[in-house]
């Protein structure tokens, strides 16, 4: 049965972890809804893992809304949230308009937004639709791509903004690289699921991007990630045999022919 975000938020209360991935595409959209997964975000991480951008800022509604549309037809049982982009919620109205776009356009179930933006977030949620905070390290505006809330002015920044985002009425949020203890702090302060990206084991979840999962993404590989498979090892090998094959006439074989 289709996921809705009273699952999710009812995982935190019997205290079953959630997982989150990364997809970007029909292809690992269908085999990551195989695998009994509870959320699917389309993250704007789109930007560097398929589109070859240094960093998510160029990412338009447009590449969004296509790669969310490409999901979406894979017809996954989970949550699949739409991850809003760079300057695509300045103010409520044209929050509200691109968030509306992903869900009755593209067919996604939540849009997630970063930062503490409670009057956007409350507008989303007027129209219906449900919205995932993310606070901690937040691409679209930090400058500074390392561990946020070492200190303590910025750690009660990061605990304050959690509090304000399951306030304004996120079903969920995102704590993207903040130290453990904190991670672990704002968990048992929220009602609602926590899921950690480089923010410990303490999380209600975990998301994890999914090249980085499957050893695609080669550029840079964070503390925080495990690659589970060598996806471009292995590519690279049916690559090179296929080119062999073909230099040799070996490929197409007869059988591989149509009489
Ligand atoms: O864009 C993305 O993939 C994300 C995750 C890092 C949480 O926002």
């Amino acid at each position: 049965m289709k996921k809705n975000i009273n699952d999710i938020k009812a995982m935190k209360q019997r205290g079953e972890k959630i997982v989150m991935i990364t997809a970007y595409d029909y292809a690992i959209a269908r085999i990551a809804s195989k695998t009994d997964i509870d959320m699917i975000l389309v993250g704007d991480s789109l930007g560097m893992v398929v589109l070859g951008y240094e960093n998510t800022l160029p990412v338009t509604m447009a590449d969004m809304f296509r790669h969310t549309g490409a999901v979406v037809r894979s017809r996954p049982e989970c949550l699949i949230v739409g991850d809003m982009p760079y300057q695509s919620y300045e103010n409520k109205e044209q929050a509200v308009k691109n968030a509306k776009l992903f869900i009755e356009e593209a067919g996604a179930d939540a849009v997630k937004i970063e930062g503490n933006k409670p009057d956007i977030i409350q507008a989303i949620l007027q129209e219906g639709i449900p919205v995932m905070g993310h606070t901690g390290l937040t691409p679209q505006t930090v400058t500074d791509f390392k561990v946020q809330g070492k200190d303590k002015q910025s750690a009660s920044r990061i605990l304050k903004d959690a509090v304000e985002l399951e306030r304004a009425g996120c079903f969920s949020i995102i704590l993207e690289c903040v130290p453990r203890d904190l991670a672990k702090q704002i968990t048992a302060e929220l009602a609602i699921p926590t899921i950690g990206i480089g923010a410990g084991p303490d999380c209600d979840g975990q998301v994890l991007i999914s090249n980085d999962v499957l050893g695609l993404f080669e550029k840079f590989t964070p503390r925080f990630v495990k690659q589970y498979a060598n996806l471009s090892a292995e590519i690279e090998c049916a690559f090179v045999q296929y080119k062999d094959e073909v230099k040799k006439g070996i490929f197409p074989s007869d059988k591989h022919s149509y009489h």
